[in-house]
């Protein structure tokens, strides 16, 4: 499936071959990682309408886009990046600007919505990749570390925290924490996934 189209980044128009871009475009979706969330929920169906869900990472926010037509309405869904996420039409989402190794903005902001817990955290989180692999995966494990602490704090008893992981040397330093903390750690290539990226997702079941 290929529709090849041209964008305009910058100034230098180029061809998209990508299908996910244009089916993301095609509805509605602010980004193509919302297949790769919807592949996860098929899969191991997580996400349930009475989940109170912190979405880590969300910027655009298509992740969001996905959650909010899981939950009810009447659900919290909390939405955080260090980037700033355009609002939704949805009073029961809430957004913050922050990085997710500022652990005390984070904390005092989900305390001010009078959340305790949430049932599932999910992260898409991506370092500024720099071009040298090994740099890039390690960045990713260390990100990923700041969000299994705010999971350590946030995420209820028994709840499921989704990560996605650049894969690579040092990704013994992240699945250690997680199975410390973690009844099961499954980890899943959503076909979204270009081909060639070192990204999986690391579904950790059973919050110990
Ligand atoms: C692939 S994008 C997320 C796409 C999003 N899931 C969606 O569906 O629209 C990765 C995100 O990680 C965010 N990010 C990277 N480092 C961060 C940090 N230290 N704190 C918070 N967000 C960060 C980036 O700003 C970027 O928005």
């Amino acid at each position: 499936m290929v529709f090849p189209k041209v964008a305009i980044m910058g100034k230098k128009p180029f061809i998209i071959h990508d299908p996910y871009f244009h089916e993301a475009k095609r509805l509605g979706y602010r980004a193509r990682s919302v297949f790769k969330l919807l592949e996860i929920q098929e899969k191991f169906g997580i996400i349930r309408p009475t989940d109170r869900v912190l979405d880590l990472a969300s910027a655009p926010g298509s992740f969001l886009q996905a959650i909010t037509k899981i939950v009810r309405p009447d659900i919290p869904v909390v939405g955080i990046d260090i980037q700033k996420i355009e609002p939704f039409g949805h009073g029961n989402v809430k957004l913050l600007q922050a990085d997710v190794n500022d652990f005390e903005t984070i904390h005092a902001f989900i305390e001010t919505l009078g959340i305790t817990r949430f049932d599932v955290i999910t992260s898409d989180i991506a370092p500024a990749t720099t071009g040298h692999t090994g740099v890039d995966q390690y960045r990713s494990v260390e990100l990923n570390l700041a969000i299994v602490h705010i999971a350590d704090e946030f995420l209820k008893k028994n709840g499921t925290l989704i990560l996605k992981v650049f894969v690579g040397e040092d990704v013994n330093d992240l699945i250690g924490p997680i199975k410390e903390r973690y009844a099961k750690l499954k980890r899943f290539k959503p076909k979204a996934c270009r081909d060639r990226s070192f990204e999986e997702y690391f579904i950790c079941l059973g919050k110990k």
